[in-house]
């Protein structure tokens, strides 16, 4: 793969979010995810219902939610919902079998209860989230404060290296108020059996694997757009 700059990479970004936002149809109850790529995609929605498209949406962060609000975006309850329609994502790498990692913007355990309801759980990338193996980013685990050092602990003892995520000098605190410990576990031979073992450790709310939970991925490549499902 070719080394591309930031507006190339920007360029991708929006191509990718551009082809996703053309599945979602009236009436759709839509799942936002978080980050830089799914901006892209929740301000070409709100074009698309300042225009007349008529959608409900549910959010996977605080930041999202202001975003969406501020385009005319009406937002539901996340946790009243039974079931969305279609949800729209990103990650951090991505694998041809549709393993991800996400997480790296602390929004993960939202975004797993919005992919864990969605019908057609989309997830969109430039170029460089695609890997062979999962692992060259680190694993993001959201832990409930109490348990930050039993939960490294487990963490290590399963071959990661656990590292806390801080914000400045201060730790890193979710929208749900937790901490999020980066785990770094090389690359992932199994990724099915690292996940389960990350939720059999008490204190672990959630983690970045997304595991046999993504309909398709939307990978822009400089002009081609590419459907991994
Ligand atoms: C947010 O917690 C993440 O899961 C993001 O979806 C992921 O980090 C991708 O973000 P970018 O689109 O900014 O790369």
């Amino acid at each position: 793969m070719a080394t591309i700059n930031q507006t190339e990479q920007n360029a991708e970004k929006l191509a990718a979010a551009l082809a996703a936002v053309k599945f979602v149809k009236d009436g759709d109850v839509v799942g936002l995810g978080t980050g830089s790529t799914t901006t892209f995609a929740i301000n070409e929605l709100g074009k698309c219902v300042k225009d007349g498209l008529k959608i409900t949406a549910a959010a996977s962060s605080i930041r999202t939610e202001e975003l969406a609000i501020s385009l005319g975006i009406q937002i539901l309850d996340l946790g009243s919902l039974s079931e969305i329609d279609i949800s729209i994502d990103g990650a951090d790498e991505f694998t041809e079998t549709l393993d991800l990692i996400k997480g790296g913007g602390g929004a993960l355990f939202r975004e797993k209860i919005i992919a864990s309801l969605s019908k057609n759980t989309i997830v969109i990338t430039d170029a460089s989230k695609k890997v062979k193996k999962l692992g060259a980013f680190t694993v993001p685990v959201e832990v409930i404060p109490l348990a930050y050092q039993y939960v490294s602990d487990q963490i290590n003892k399963l071959g990661g290296k656990a590292i806390l995520r801080l914000a400045g000098e201060k730790h890193y605190i979710t929208d749900n108020g937790n901490l999020i410990i980066d785990a770094d576990f090389g690359l992932i031979a199994d990724p099915q059996k690292l996940s389960f073992d990350l939720n059999q450790i008490n204190g672990v709310l959630a983690h970045g694997l997304f595991v046999n939970i993504t309909s398709k991925v939307i990978m822009s490549e400089g002009k081609d757009i590419i459907i991994f499902e």
